[in-house]
């Protein structure tokens, strides 16, 4: 486990997570991939309490991609059981720790069930205000840019970057300034696609459900020390992007 770093001077406003690495989790137990998502789910839950103790105000998590379809059918599966417990078992203390609720990602694709217990953790914790929480499922960067330009066009609207910015899943936050990816892997495997275009990454080697605050806050500390350009040279660049620590 990483020790404790000082807290960083700049915070990113917006974190979004790639949690990787649960299966080899597993696999290095002896234990089937599910007791590695179900430990993802512990993870999720420290990455949110660090999200709210640092200062953060949206945390995005990609917890079932467009292609996770094609996993074995019994993962699958799993996966969408964890979704319905989730949902059963997390919403009333998110709701009372002033978390907002989000699933962007396909819904065509998930049950009746699946789809009415989404939209109301959503309506439950629409008044929260201390800290969006978006939770990706059955999301793709593709899909999501695929549905906006779908979207503006049956609007009859032209498709510029802002319109399509507009027209995106993520459009109630805005881009994620840092991108952390746990699990060793380093590609974006289709998460924000526009979204990410001028966010920070951080790869860890940490397995997802070995994320714990101390490994927020790495991420956060080599934030805090990079320089974010915009395309512009680093001496028109005055002031950090993002809130301060007072
Ligand atoms: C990637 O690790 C992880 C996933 C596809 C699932 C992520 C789900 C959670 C963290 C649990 C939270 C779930 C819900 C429904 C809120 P991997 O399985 O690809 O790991 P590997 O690369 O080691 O095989």
């Amino acid at each position: 486990m990483t020790q404790a770093l000082q807290v960083p001077t700049c915070l990113p406003r917006h974190v979004a997570i790639v949690m990787d690495g649960n299966g080899r989790w597993a696999s290095q137990r002896h234990l089937p991939r599910l007791a590695g998502h179900k430990k993802g789910v512990d993870a999720l839950r420290r990455a949110v309490q660090a999200s709210i103790d640092q200062g953060v105000s949206v945390l995005t998590v990609f917890a079932f991609s467009s292609e996770n379809w094609s996993r074995p059918a019994a993962e699958v599966a799993g996966l969408m059981d964890l979704l319905s417990l989730v949902l059963n078992r997390e919403v009333d203390a998110l709701d009372s720790n002033g978390v907002r609720l989000h699933f962007p990602g396909d819904r065509a694709g998930l049950s009746e069930r699946v789809v009415q217990g989404l939209a109301a953790a959503e309506a439950r914790t629409a008044h929260n205000q201390r800290l969006v929480l978006n939770v990706c499922f059955n999301y793709g960067g593709r899909w999501d840019i695929a549905n906006a330009a779908r979207r503006l066009v049956a609007e009859g609207r032209e498709i510029t970057e802002q319109s399509l910015s507009e027209a995106t899943a993520l459009s109630h936050v805005g881009d994620p300034d840092l991108l952390i990816r746990t699990g060793g892997e380093m590609r974006i495997s289709n998460f924000l696609l526009w979204q990410t275009a001028y966010t920070e990454l951080f790869f860890s080697p940490c397995l997802w459900p070995d994320f714990d605050a101390s490994e927020m806050a790495c991420a956060l500390k080599a934030y805090a020390e990079r320089e974010r350009r915009f395309g512009q040279i680093g001496e028109q660049v005055q002031q950090p992007v993002g809130p301060q620590y007072a």
